[in-house]
């Protein structure tokens, strides 16, 4: 059974790909370990825009001196070291990985502002990476700034670094831009290869009796892959970009909607998380097994066969479905009555 496909110009193995993560990429023997299970590529860990101004970024003071301001929260953010590794130190990382590995390596640049990230795309092009994944992880907070504004400067990042390199490019991306549709045409238009969609923010919670704010890594299940489902579908075929889900792949059967979807590949970390890296060659037997089973001889016959590229007006039907699923909800509690 041919499994292979292809994403960022890369011919991969294999769909399954291991997504972005520092306790599944940092070491050496876990990259190893995922080849021999059979991932078509790696996504490592991102370095992060902090660590490379860390002089003049203020995140030390965030993490150390912001409860005082606040009377009653004592932290805001993680007292353990945030960045155990260096710049360089990712840099050897990305070599090391391609001396070792024959599968793709792909690094990560997480940051927001436009600074710097040019430099270092050349400097992970020089380390010998395959592709590069940029991620905007940010939640704009400031009244005066206008959704344009904030697109605008992703997109000032998009050009500097597609001008600098010749690395293929991919951005992960939230789901929350007022008209995504939009914002990922632009982002295509500027020179992406791929979209890795999407971003899931960690949202912090509160201890009601320590009165702490703690960060809290709850990890995917099933059910949060319906989002970046929605939306592969809605935007195959629509712009010349490659389309990676990342966001609750756990199961065969989720790595086979999302293809239906018409995604290329399917990143996966909390399943790898929960059990374990081997899981991998868990879910490629099982791909395997329902591809035979139901005829199909290679991806490409199933890729975006459920997609909406023959929907006329994708936003009619997203309405219409959103209607429809709340008019076919049936309490469980018989005890509620329903209006005839
Ligand atoms: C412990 C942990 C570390 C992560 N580190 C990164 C990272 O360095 N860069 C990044 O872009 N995403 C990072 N992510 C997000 C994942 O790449 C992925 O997008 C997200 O977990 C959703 O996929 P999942 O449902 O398979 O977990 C991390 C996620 C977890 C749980």
């Amino acid at each position: 059974m041919d499994i292979s496909t292809t994403y960022l110009g890369l011919p991969l193995r294999s769909p399954l790909v291991v997504g972005a993560c520092g306790p599944l990429t940092e070491n050496l023997s876990n990259l190893r370990q995922i080849e021999d299970a059979g991932a078509g590529a790696i996504v490592l860990h991102s370095l992060f825009e902090e660590q490379l101004h860390k002089d003049r970024f203020e995140l030390d003071y965030y993490l150390t001196q912001g409860t005082e301001s606040y009377g009653e929260a004592l932290t805001y953010f993680p007292q353990r070291p945030l960045f155990h590794v260096s710049a360089e130190a990712y840099l050897e990382h990305i070599q090391t990985a391609k001396q070792q590995l024959d599968i793709p390596i792909i690094a990560s640049l997480n940051g927001t502002t436009t600074d710097g990230w040019a430099d270092y795309a050349k400097q992970i092009e020089s380390a010998g990476a395959d592709a590069l994944e940029l991620n905007f992880y940010a939640v704009p907070t400031d009244v005066s700034m206008t959704a344009a504004q904030i697109e605008q400067a992703y997109l000032d990042i998009v050009h500097s670094v597609t001008h600098s390199v010749d690395l293929p490019i991919a951005v992960k991306l939230s789901p929350y831009f007022t008209n995504l549709a939009n914002f990922v045409h632009s982002l295509s238009q500027a020179g992406i290869n791929g979209l890795v969609l999407f971003n899931r923010f960690y949202q912090p919670d509160i201890d009601i009796d320590t009165l702490e704010v703690y960060p809290h890594v709850l990890l995917s299940t099933s059910q949060d892959l319906r989002l970046p489902l929605r939306w592969i579908a809605i935007l195959y075929g629509t712009i010349p970009v490659d389309f990676a889900a990342t966001g609750g792949i756990h199961h065969a059967e989720d790595v086979i909607k999302l293809l239906m979807a018409g995604a290329d590949v399917t990143m996966m970390v909390s399943a790898l998380l929960n059990h374990g890296i081997d899981h991998l060659r868990t879910v490629d037997q099982e791909l395997r097994k329902w591809l035979q089973d139901h005829e199909y001889s290679s991806l490409s016959q199933l890729k975006g066969s459920m997609s909406q590229i023959n929907c006329p007006d994708p936003s009619a039907f997203e309405r219409a479905q959103y209607i429809k699923s709340l008019q076919s909800y049936r309490p469980q509690q018989l005890s509620i009555h329903l209006a005839p």
